[in-house]
């Protein structure tokens, strides 16, 4: 190994430079409050290894370690250069203000487990944690127990069924603890899988319906310790091969490791995996997004602000933000992102612009906006976030929108159209309107479109980025309804014997072999390739109960119920219809359990089901940044556009 070479620190292996000048190095080393030498876990060791050393802790057990939070890292010993990892987190948003988010409100940050520490109710008690809490002013009673019968009645008043019972055992089988601490569940939890890759992992993705389900019946505890480790974690020192993400990636998921100590003794500690092991290392973007989301539902159902209220918690949301607004070449107020960086996450064509990250982006910047502390240092951030909001929700709505009548409009588009005011904008060519499309699309009803790149528009239906525009505002009303009415036109292709598809059509032949690289997992109608996925039951009935439109989520819940306890809960299912449970689908799928669980609450919980969707917010449709509206020489594109689609 050369000079930076990779080190083991505590146990984690660690490396990757970003270099710095020695006289930074000094400058940023003076900004080091000076009493922080003095914690009792700070190390500054002569090789230049600078953090919080790993910290026992006894109150969460003898055995217990706890990987903190490494605050600067380390000197690339030969070149003279350091890696300073938290120290400062300068964003380039439009005009470098935001704020220096560790000088500021990092540095002297505690280690997590102290503040864990002082949490109460947060350490491992297991009866007691299934406190009931208080809603709005209105005490929620989850569930009450009849124990003489075994029989569970839900809050409605009736008896809970077979497949919820069965679902909820289930769910709780699959509680992965950490120091004696429930802080998340494991992808899959099939006794008889052999091989289970990382589907022994708790996926921050996947642990969102598990959270909602454990909120929904009134169990906090294990949320709020998924929310505090899984932050814990966004600033663990990660490579692949020497190279480092962002700072505030959010890992795509953790294992809880038991490593042998001395003299029989042992230590649980959290591993992280931000891609580097993910088979194709792809980039969990979708991570931080989903985290913050959570955070933000959090605080809805418990009424425990104080959480995100905390400075590490704030500053956890900020290193998200920073990582998603940060400058770069795009053109478009869209993120861009490589192939499978979501739920999706192999290679299916979806690099660039992909709805679903562009909904989840939108969300959580709606939910950043509701939980940024508003100070000095976060007003410029906070305004990034509103013209943000703004420039992304007007693109979705603009260009990603097909209806029949729009489709009919690309089919008679112009090309090569050079100018400012051009109506084909991103030189779609009409030949690209797929057959499927042209005979697919129904005369009531529409939908947003995959993806958008210049001279390409991806026009497969993504059921995930469409439910969760719904749910978040990100299409306008009228936009919400008609995807709705979409879905139930198109029942028998978007959700035929088990909701719903991933996304519609399959890709086949000729553009299976080059889009996906001719991947065997995801064959046409299978897998990530036009799969059906229970797990996204949850979704549809949280759209649907935004929207008005209870009946469709009780049919498909309905569907789900009947075949899912039979079929052992798969991932996933094949074939154009749903019909068989998938070539390699895991069963007993916490996501696709937690999934019908928390579909079933929402709907019978509706007023507490309206706490984790947004409305539409006016005020954004207002805000322009560009400065051209003003201007008599150019018109702004914006205000120039169809704007009837913005209402
Ligand atoms: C698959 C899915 C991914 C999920 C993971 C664990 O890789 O594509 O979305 O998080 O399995 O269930």
């Amino acid at each position: 190994m050369g000079p930076c070479s990779r080190i083991l620190f505590h146990g984690k292996k660690m490396g990757s430079f970003n270099f710095i000048s020695a006289a930074k190095f000094d400058h940023l080393f003076s900004k080091i409050p000076s009493n922080l030498g003095q914690h009792r876990n700070f190390l500054k060791d002569p090789d230049g290894v600078l953090g919080f050393r790993q910290v026992k802790n006894s109150n969460l057990g003898p055995n217990c370690v706890q990987e903190s939070r490494v605050l600067v890292g380390l000197i690339c010993r030969g070149l003279g250069s350091v890696r300073f990892n938290s120290t400062s987190v300068e964003s380039r948003v439009n005009e470098n203000s935001f704020e220096r988010i560790y000088v500021q409100g990092g540095l002297n940050v505690k280690p997590l487990v102290d503040v864990i520490d002082k949490d109460e109710n947060l350490v491992g008690r297991d009866e007691e944690s299934r406190v009931a809490f208080e809603v709005e002013g209105k005490k929620d009673v989850g569930v009450s127990v009849n124990f003489d019968e075994g029989e569970v009645v839900v809050s409605s008043g009736r008896v809970e069924t077979e497949a919820e019972k069965e679902a909820w055992k289930l769910l709780r089988e699959a509680v992965v603890s950490y120091c004696g601490s429930p802080v998340g569940t494991l992808a899959a939890n099939d006794p008889g899988e052999k091989l289970p890759l990382n589907y022994d992992q708790v996926f921050i993705r996947d642990f969102v319906p598990s959270a909602l389900a454990f909120l929904l019946k009134g169990e906090g505890e294990i949320v709020r310790n998924f929310l505090l480790h899984t932050l814990q974690l966004q600033s663990w020192e990660k490579t692949v091969d020497c190279y480092s993400p962002g700072q505030g990636l959010m890992p795509a998921s953790f294992k809880v490791r038991t490593v042998p100590l001395d003299e029989n003794k042992y230590e649980e500690v959290l591993d992280p995996d931000f891609g580097e092991s993910a088979i194709g290392r792809v980039a969990p973007v979708d991570s931080g997004l989903w985290w913050i989301i959570l955070l933000r539902a959090y605080g809805k159902i418990t009424g425990d602000y104080a959480l995100q209220e905390r400075v590490h918690v704030q500053t956890g949301i900020k290193l998200i933000l920073n990582l998603c607004l940060s400058d770069g070449f795009d053109m478009f107020p869209s993120l861009l992102v490589t192939d499978g960086s979501c739920m999706i996450d192999r290679r299916m064509g979806i690099h660039g612009h992909p709805l679903e990250i562009q909904s989840l982006f939108y969300s959580a910047l709606r939910c950043s906006r509701e939980m940024l502390t508003l100070d000095d240092g976060s007003k410029n951030l906070v305004r990034a976030i509103n013209n943000r909001l703004s420039a992304l929700s007007f693109h979705i709505r603009e260009y990603y929108w097909v209806d029949i009548k729009k489709i009919n409009e690309i089919y008679r588009y112009k090309t090569e159209e050079y100018s400012t005011t051009a109506t084909n904008k991103f030189n779609i060519y009409p030949e690209q309107i797929p057959n499927w499309l042209m005979d697919w699309i129904p005369e009531e009803g529409g939908y947003l479109i995959g993806n958008l790149q210049p001279a390409h528009m991806d026009f497969r239906f993504f059921t995930l980025g469409n439910l969760w525009s719904i749910v978040s505002s990100l299409g306008t009303p009228k936009q919400n309804n008609s995807i709705l009415n979409m879905i139930d036109a198109k029942w028998d292709d978007l959700v035929g014997h088990m909701p719903m598809k991933i996304c519609y059509p399959a890709l086949e032949f000729e553009e299976w072999r080059i889009i996906t690289g001719s991947d065997p997992k995801n064959t046409p109608w299978s897998y990530h390739n036009g799969g059906s996925w229970p797990t996204l039951l949850w979704q549809f009935t949280l759209a649907c109960i935004k929207m008005g439109r209870t009946e469709l989520a009780w049919k498909a819940v309905d569907l789900a119920e009947k075949k899912l306890p039979a079929d052992h809960w798969p991932e996933y299912y094949d074939t154009r219809n749903g019909k068989f449970v998938g070539k390699q689908s895991r069963l007993y799928q916490t996501w696709t359990i937690a999934g019908f669980l928390t579909s079933k609450m929402l709907l019978e919980n509706q007023e507490r089901a309206s706490l984790l969707f947004w409305d539409e917010d006016y005020e954004l449709l207002d805000i322009c940044v560009c400065g051209l509206s003003n201007s008599g020489r150019k018109r702004c594109s914006r205000f120039a556009a169809r704007s009837q689609i913005l209402v």
